[in-house]
C-alpha cells in the first residue's frame, strides 16, 4: 500500500514543478505494507520531497540507501541524431537546477537526511555520471561517510556520441560508502564470488542498459521514465550489501527498480518519489512481483560465518588417520599427520611441526598459508583438498552446530 504522505519542501529554491511527461493519475493501492518492530513501515512508497520525508523516518533505522539522484545534466537545447530524429534525453524538470551551488546545497541536504536515517553500520550507494558524481563524492566525504569502492558500470549498449565531439559516454559511476569509518558494513564477499564463477568480483561491472521488455512504457507506448535503471545493476548491489529482511531506502524511487529487486530478493524497501506518474508505474510494477521467501535460496553462507571446525576433528572422527600423508596440489611438499592434529614435515631449514597453516607457510617460505586449501589427500586416483573433509563435518552438523 502507498503511505500517502505529501510533504512540501520549502528550504531550497527548486526549479518550478512542471507537469511530468506522463499524465498524473491517482496511484493504485496495494496491500503489502509491513510494519517492523522498530515502528518503521516498509514496502511503501512515500510521495513528496525526499529530504522532508527522510527527516521524518526514525533515526538509525535503515540498513542501506540506494540513491539515483538528479544528474543536473545541464542540457543546452535539443539533441538530434545524424538522421535528424530527436534524441530522448533527460530534460525533465526534476533534473533542472539554477546553479551548481543550488545542486550542491540540495545534495548536502538529502545526503545529511539519508545519513541520519541509516543505522550506524549501514551503507549507501549513489549512482551518477560525470555531471554530478564528483560533487556527490566530495560531499559524501565532507559529511563523514567512508568511501569503500567506486564501481564503474560499463554499459554494454551505450548511446553513441552523435556530434562526434567527445568520447562515447559509456559508463556511470557508483560510489559505495559506509556511514562512517567505524561502521561494520555488510559485504557478502562469498555471494559476489559465487556470482562471478568463483573469481573475486571486480569493481568494473559490464551490464546492459534497461531496454526491451524490462523498459516500462506509459499509455502512449513511450518510455515511462527517462532514466530507469536495469534490474541487473540493483541485483548485484543488493546481493553484495544486504541480507534478506534488510531495509533498503531509495529516496529517488522513479519506476521503483530498487523496490522491485528488493522484493524479488526478500529485502524490505522504502521508496520516496515526488511525481505521481512515476509512483503509479512503480506501484503497478511492484504489485506483479512475488516475494521469494526461501532462505536457503537467498542466503549464501559467508565462509567466516560458518562454524569453526578444528583440523583435529578430522582425525578424531576417522576422516584422516594419524600418519596419513598430505601434499600440496603440485606435490612439491609433503607432511605427515600426527595424532594430536599437528603436521610434521621436513623442509630445507629442518623439521617443521605445527598447525596445517603454519607448516604450509614454513615449507613455502610464505608469511601465511590457508592449510585447508593448500593441503590435499589422495582419494582413489584424485587429490582432494582437506577442506572437502571439513565440509563433510559441517554438512553432518548443520543445524546442531549453528
Ligand atoms: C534518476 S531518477 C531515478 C530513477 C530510478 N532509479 C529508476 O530506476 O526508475 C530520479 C528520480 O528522483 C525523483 N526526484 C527528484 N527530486 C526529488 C526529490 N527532491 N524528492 C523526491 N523525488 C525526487 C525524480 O522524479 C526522478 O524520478
Amino acid at each position: 500500500m502507498i503511505l500517502w504522505i505529501s510533504f512540501t519542501y520549502t528550504g531550497l529554491k527548486m526549479a518550478p514543478t512542471k507537469t511530468p511527461k506522463t499524465p498524473a493519475k491517482t496511484p493504485a493501492k496495494t496491500a503489502s505494507k509491513v510494519k517492523l518492530s522498530t515502528g518503521l513501515s516498509t514496502d511503501v512508497i512515500h510521495q513528496g520531497d525526499c529530504i522532508e520525508i527522510m527527516k521524518s523516518l526514525p533515526k538509525g533505522s535503515v540498513d542501506l540507501v540506494f540513491a539515483d539522484p538528479p544528474y543536473n545534466l545541464q542540457l543546452g537545447g535539443d539533441l538530434h541524431r545524424p538522421n535528424n530524429s530527436l534524441v530522448d534525453a533527460c530534460d525533465d524538470h526534476w533534473d533542472q537546477f539554477d546553479s551548481l551551488k543550488e545542486y550542491d546545497q540540495f545534495t548536502r541536504e538529502w545526503l545529511t537526511a539519508a545519513r541520519d536515517a541509516l543505522k550506524d553500520d549501514g551503507a549507501i550507494w549513489v549512482i551518477g555520471s560525470y555531471h554530478n558524481i564528483f560533487r556527490l563524492g566530495y560531499i559524501l566525504q565532507d559529511l563523514g561517510f567512508w568511501i569503500l569502492n567506486d564501481i564503474v558500470w560499463r554499459k554494454a549498449n551505450p548511446m553513441p556520441n552523435f556530434r562526434g565531439r567527445r568520447f562515447t559516454n559509456a559508463h556511470e559511476t557508483m560510489i559505495w560508502a559506509s556511514k562512517s569509518k567505524d561502521s561494520k558494513y555488510r559485504f557478502n564477499y562469498d555471494s559476489m564470488k559465487a556470482l562471478n564463477e568463483d573469481l573475486q568480483m571486480r569493481s568494473d561491472w559490464y551490464l546492459p542498459l534497461c531496454t526491451g521488455g524490462e523498459r516500462l512504457k506509459d499509455d502512449d507506448g513511450q518510455k515511462a521514465h527517462p532514466t530507469q535503471k536495469p534490474e541487473s545493476l540493483l541485483y548485484r548491489v543488493l546481493m553484495a550489501s544486504t541480507n534478506p529482511g534488510d531495509v533498503v531506502l531509495d529516496p529517488f524511487f522513479g519506476t521503483g527498480t530498487t523496490g522491485a529487486v528488493a522484493k524479488k530478493l526478500d529485502r524490505r524497501y522504502i521508496g520516496i518519489e515526488r511525481e505521481t506518474s512515476y509512483i503509479k508505474v512503480a506501484e503497478d510494477r511492484l504489485k506483479k512481483i512475488a516475494r521469494l521467501g526461501d532462505g536457503e535460496i537467498l542466503h549464501t553462507p559467508a565462509k567466516r560465518e560458518e562454524p569453526r571446525i578444528p583440523f583435529g576433528w578430522l582425525i578424531e572422527r576417522g576422516l584422516l588417520k594419524p600418519g596419513a600423508v598430505l601434499t600440496d596440489s603440485k606435490q612439491l611438499h609433503e607432511a605427515k599427520v600426527s595424532a594430536d592434529g599437528n603436521l610434521i614435515a621436513k623442509g630445507q631449514a629442518g623439521q617443521h611441526r605445527g598447525s596445517i597453516h603454519r607448516v604450509g607457510a614454513a615449507l613455502q617460505g610464505a608469511p601465511s598459508c590457508n592449510g585447508w586449501t593448500y593441503w590435499h589427500i589422495k582419494q582413489g586416483k584424485t587429490m582432494v583438498p582437506i577442506d572437502s573433509l571439513r565440509q563433510q563435518i559441517r554438512d553432518e552438523g548443520r543445524g546442531s552446530l549453528q
